[in-house]
């Protein structure tokens, strides 16, 4: 327990949305308060430009930076805050989803006018699996947008979470007049050519006539009838909840505007969890516990072709990480030590002497490392497996060159070890089939093969509709499926039994035909 007081003081999450709901904006305002950053714009640069959708070289000049952006981190209010970022891209997906592994709570910002999106359900989706506790930030509301009751009710039926608001919006869009934060009973004012909180008023009682005085009439006897009803259909805040992925609260805000974002960091900074206990397959590592753990949740390659060295990011379970310290490589069960460990702090890369359980430390990397890999103070531990999904594209994958068939394969492995994407090899022809998210991730993998591998791909067509992990109590049963579908079945790169059905009905038929067999849309059942 020597590192219990750090340990406290650390909040390590990660901001989701779906694409250009303000996830960007959020994360520089909350940078600026916390004095990591002066100017705004200077998280923009990291994000990949929409309109460069296809464009590959375009990508990798702007990627080059992330690696510094990767993770935030920032003292504040006497707290480490550690922000990890996650791709803005859609097709970079499975990024997002392994970083949300690494955090100890989420916040989800969405949209007034556009509500829940596709991206937010799928993100929402791995913080239910790993039960992460969600705060959601309502944003935009300078513009016109849904009744916020309609749209709570959309969260709740979107994103299957109960929820809480703890601020409430006064009117929108031209006549957004500011928030009435419920969760320290204040009065945010909001001004359009200030843009920012103009004033707080703590009410100690919301009848008072003084609310009248700043926002009318009409204004003050609506916000009381919405916080009368929140009062009636919602119950009390319980951090409990919150803490056990329950609940999530609301706030109300313009990202934009810097409007609702100080108060949103300040209850985070209360309510959001330290780290957290993280379940490895042998036991349950608590933060606080003296020996040291980590695991890589994340590899950023390097882009230089010349330096085909690699930054593994590793989040600290427990204990603390020291730089030049021997530490097992669990899966090799081997001693390694790190001469160069590297933090983040604000948007600089440095190397540390130590951190501390909810820190991620980078650790230059020259293949060592895979995801999912773990490292201990000696202790034999894994931690579980990180989730793969269903992918939604799949081609197979043929080599162009047939006199670097050696360095294709090598290349397509450490690809796929650093999670670019998903391998299966069909197990009745041996061909090999890649899965992603979006089409821009094979043009990565065929970009980074040439430059990095000097190894030529081709794609080959085949129109498959999902993969699913199955398992089932009878292995004849089993057997029988694997041989009727035998042109379908695939292992994955772990060896596990993956079904690739070609169309959602011939899916609906199997699942129909075969009872007994359980099918997973991800690999962590
Ligand atoms: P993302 O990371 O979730 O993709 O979203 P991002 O923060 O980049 O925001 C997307 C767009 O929404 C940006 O405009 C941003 O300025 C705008 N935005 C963010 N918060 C607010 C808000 O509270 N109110 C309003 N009205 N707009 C907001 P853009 O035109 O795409 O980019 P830019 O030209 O402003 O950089």
């Amino acid at each position: 327990m020597a590192y219990s007081e750090e340990i406290q003081k650390r909040r390590t999450f990660a901001i989701v949305s779906h694409p250009d709901a303000g996830k960007t904006t959020l994360t520089e305002k909350l940078l600026l308060f916390g004095g990591a950053i002066h100017v705004a714009g200077a998280v923009k640069s990291n994000k990949i430009r929409k309109t460069a959708t296809s464009d590959w070289m375009d990508i990798e000049k702007q990627r080059g930076i992330s690696v510094a952006t990767s993770v935030m981190a920032f003292d504040y209010s006497g707290h480490k805050i550690n922000i990890l970022d996650t791709p803005g891209h859609q097709d970079f997906a499975e990024d997002t989803f392994r970083t949300l592994t690494a955090v100890d709570s989420v916040i989800i910002v969405v949209d007034i006018a556009k509500g829940v999106e596709a991206q937010t359900r799928k993100l929402m989706e791995v913080c239910r699996m790993r039960k992460t506790p969600v705060i959601v930030f309502v944003n935009k509301l300078d513009r016109d947008g849904k009744d916020p009751f309609d749209l709570l009710d959309e969260i709740e039926e979107e994103l299957k979470i109960k929820v809480r608001p703890l601020s409430w919006p006064i009117d929108m869009g031209q006549r957004f007049r500011g928030v009435y934060n419920i969760y320290e009973a204040k009065l945010d004012l909001y001004t359009p050519s200030k843009q920012y909180v103009t004033e707080s008023i703590v009410f100690e009682d919301i009848l008072s006539p003084e609310l009248e005085e700043h926002i009318g009439d009409t204004l003050s006897a609506r916000l009381r009838a919405d916080l009368e009803l929140i009062e009636g259909v919602y119950p009390a805040f319980d951090v409990k909840t919150y803490l056990e992925g329950d609940t999530a609260p609301v706030f109300f805000g313009s990202a934009l505007n810097n409007f609702g974002v100080k108060e949103l960091l300040d209850c985070f900074l209360r309510i959001a969890p330290s780290p957290r206990p993280v379940k490895a397959l042998e036991r349950v590592v608590e933060p606080e516990e003296d020996g040291f753990s980590g695991f890589v949740f994340k590899i950023h390659a390097n882009m230089d072709p010349n330096h085909r060295s690699c930054i593994a990011f590793v989040k600290i379970c427990s204990g603390r990480f020291e730089r030049n310290a021997n530490y097992k490589h669990v899966r090799f069960n081997r001693l390694m030590r790190f001469s160069s460990p590297t933090a983040f702090m604000a948007q600089k890369k440095e190397t540390v002497d130590e951190a501390f359980a909810g820190d991620i430390v980078g650790l230059p990397d020259t293949g060592n490392f895979k995801i999912g890999d773990t490292l201990t103070s000696g202790e034999e531990l894994h931690f579980k497996g990180l989730p793969s999904f269903s992918p939604e594209m799949f081609k197979y994958i043929e080599n162009a060159d047939p006199m670097k068939s050696k360095q294709l394969n090598k290349g397509i492995e450490q690809l796929m070890d650093e999670g670019v994407a998903q391998l299966f090899t069909n197990q009745f022809n041996g061909r090999k089939i890649i899965g992603t998210v979006g089409q821009l991730q094979f043009e990565v993998i065929q970009y980074r093969l040439l430059h990095e591998y000097g190894a030529q791909c081709k794609w080959e067509t085949v129109s498959l509709h999902k993969a699913c992990w199955i398992e089932s109590g009878n292995s004849a049963v089993m057997d029988n499926f694997k041989r009727r579908k035998a042109q379908y079945m695939a292992v994955d790169k772990e060896g596990r039994d993956v079904y690739l059905a070609d169309s959602a009905y011939v899916l609906t038929m199997a699942q129909q035909d075969f009872p007994e067999i359980k099918f997973h849309f991800s690999s962590e059942f």
